[in-house]
């Protein structure tokens, strides 16, 4: 047996190789599915030897590319390292990496986006194909092959019971400490009905601490000491802090209306700067013993935790800084009872989400004055990310509330516009907007009413007299009409942006 104490199972442990061995075992054409989730327990140095297989075929005149399947965003060794050597054809579900952006955006890469709690049913459904390799990154193997799974679940089991062939990153930088913090449940059945989902409470647990994989599938066994690496969240800045008072005052009136809890109900919290920002405000709130039923932890809910504001989250993923993620994970006891992660489709459950109630508080590109929410393309045809969990929050959640700061792009754009020109969430499902501006509560409200408190509570000064001129000349156009537009102007608001070479209107 070697060195590493982290690989327990005699049989496993004959299948250690180089990740660049491992690398070789995967062929062009070949649907790969990884673990990882937001920058988190995603495979690293197969990965990054893959890339580079990849570029000495392209080198040597042969094509290879792979179909990647994760759990959602990765990390720069997976997502950054093969859309480099563009060595992706096919990306599902999440991304954020940028290189990858840009292969997306160019049409190197076919981008299927899709709710992160569908990725798993899909799958099984046959939509996403078969899966030739899983490459799963882990913490540790025990004896009897019980695989103890790192800072992110993702879709792991289903990868490592459906792949023909399995290749493991057994990474000893992970915490041994995150042996049970897992809660690992999976609805095998491909028909219907489904099992009832037995979560009541955001900490309760149903499954098993770890994964399991049938060792004849195991084709190479990898050992790797490497960090997980997110991007570092932006400073919590005038704007959030705005953002997350509008929030509160919000909460708090609810509380006085006996309509929310005291200690208000489970929140999911999206991902990116506002609603990391956000988390920190409710850390230094009045509000206690708070809890979460969300896809990521994001370095301020982890802060919650730690500070006891919070008392148990419920994610699938940590999502934390690099600073953050060092600190978890020299502290990972800390917060071992107070973490369970779940498979994806069970942290994004639409069922469970709803019988518990969620405070849905996610991000969004720009928000129309009806309450549409664009969360995912830029001018409405340039890829950013994808909808991630949002959707599967949004319609589900006892309120779903979207937040975004008033500008974007230095004040360049309005991020309150007449009309998105690309939908991700619907106006039904949106029922509140925030911006540091102001909270406009829709819940209740027609089209009419809701472009009014729109507009007056969350548009910028600056935008104010350009959004209202639009809504008036809607109404001259359409007043009996449910959801009055101008069309013309309405579409070229974007344009203008965009043909005067600038961001200015
Ligand atoms: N027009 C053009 N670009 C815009 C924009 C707008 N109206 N609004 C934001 N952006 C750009 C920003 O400039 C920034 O780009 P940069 O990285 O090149 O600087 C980027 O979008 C992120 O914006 P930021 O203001 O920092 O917000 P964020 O980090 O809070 O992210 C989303 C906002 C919408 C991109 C992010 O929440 C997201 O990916 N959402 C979809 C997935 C999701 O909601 N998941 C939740 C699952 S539980």
């Amino acid at each position: 047996m070697s060195s590493n104490t982290r690989i327990h199972n005699p049989g496993l442990q004959r299948k250690v190789c180089s990740a660049e061995e491992a690398a070789r075992l995967i062929q062009h054409g070949d649907t790969v599915g990884t673990s990882g989730f937001t920058g988190s327990g995603y495979p690293k140095i197969v990965s990054l030897a893959l890339a580079e297989y990849i570029e000495q075929n392209h080198a040597e005149g042969k094509e290879f590319k792979i179909k990647l399947l994760t759990g959602a965003s990765t990390g720069p060794e997976l997502d950054g390292a093969l859309a480099k050597a563009n060595g992706v054809s096919y990306r599902a579900p999440y991304n954020s990496d940028p290189i990858m952006r840009e292969r997306i955006n160019k049409g190197d890469t076919n981008y299927f986006d899709c709710h992160l709690s569908h990725t798993p049913g899909l799958f099984r459904n046959g939509a996403l194909g078969d899966l030739d390799v899983a490459i799963i990154e882990i913490t540790a193997i025990k004896e009897d092959g019980q695989l103890i799974p790192a800072t992110s679940l993702g879709n792991n089991q289903l990868w490592l019971d459906r792949a023909k062939k399995v290749i493991l990153e057994v990474n000893s930088w992970q915490s041994p400490e995150f042996e049970g913090i897992h809660d690992v449940w999976e609805d095998r059945s491909t028909f219907f009905p489904k099992q009832i989902i037995n979560i009541h409470k955001p900490g309760d647990r149903i499954g098993s601490h770890y994964l399991t994989v049938d060792p004849e599938k195991v084709i190479a066994v990898v050992e790797t000491h490497a960090p997980d690496r997110n991007a570092p969240f932006s400073p919590v800045n005038d704007s959030s802090k705005r953002i997350a008072g509008h929030l509160v005052e919000f909460f708090k009136h609810q509380i006085k209306l006996g309509r929310m809890p005291e200690n208000l109900l489970p929140l999911q919290s999206g991902v990116g700067n506002v609603a990391n920002a956000v988390m920190d405000a409710l850390d230094e709130g009045s509000f206690e013993n708070l809890t979460a039923y969300t896809e990521v932890i994001q370095d301020g809910m982890l802060s919650m935790l730690e500070s006891g504001k919070m008392s148990v989250a419920s994610a699938t993923a940590f999502s934390l800084s690099p600073e953050k993620a060092m600190y978890l994970n020299t502290n990972a006891q800390k917060f071992k009872n107070k973490v369970v992660l779940r498979p994806q489709e069970i942290s994004n459950h639409p069922g469970v989400v709803r019988r518990l109630g969620c405070i849905a508080m996610n991000g969004a590109i720009e928000i129309d004055i009806f309450g549409n929410v664009n969360s995912t393309h830029v001018m409405g045809t340039r890829m950013m990310n994808g909808i991630g969990g949002s959707g599967d929050f949004t319609r589900n959640s006892f309120i779903s509330i979207f937040m975004t700061p008033s500008l974007a792009k230095n004040g360049a754009i309005s991020a309150i516009v007449p009309m998105v020109p690309k939908v991700d969430h619907i106006a039904q499902d949106v029922q509140a907007v925030v911006t540091e501006q102001g909270f406009a509560d829709l819940r209740g409200l027609s089209p009419k009413q809701r472009a009014q408190v729109i507009i007056e509570n969350c548009a910028h000064p600056s935008y104010k007299p350009l959004l209202k001129e639009y809504y008036k000349m809607a109404l001259e156009k359409s007043a009996a009409l449910q959801t009055p537009h101008f069309l013309q102007e309405a579409l070229s608001w974007h344009q203008n942006f965009i043909s005067k070479g600038t961001m200015q209107r």
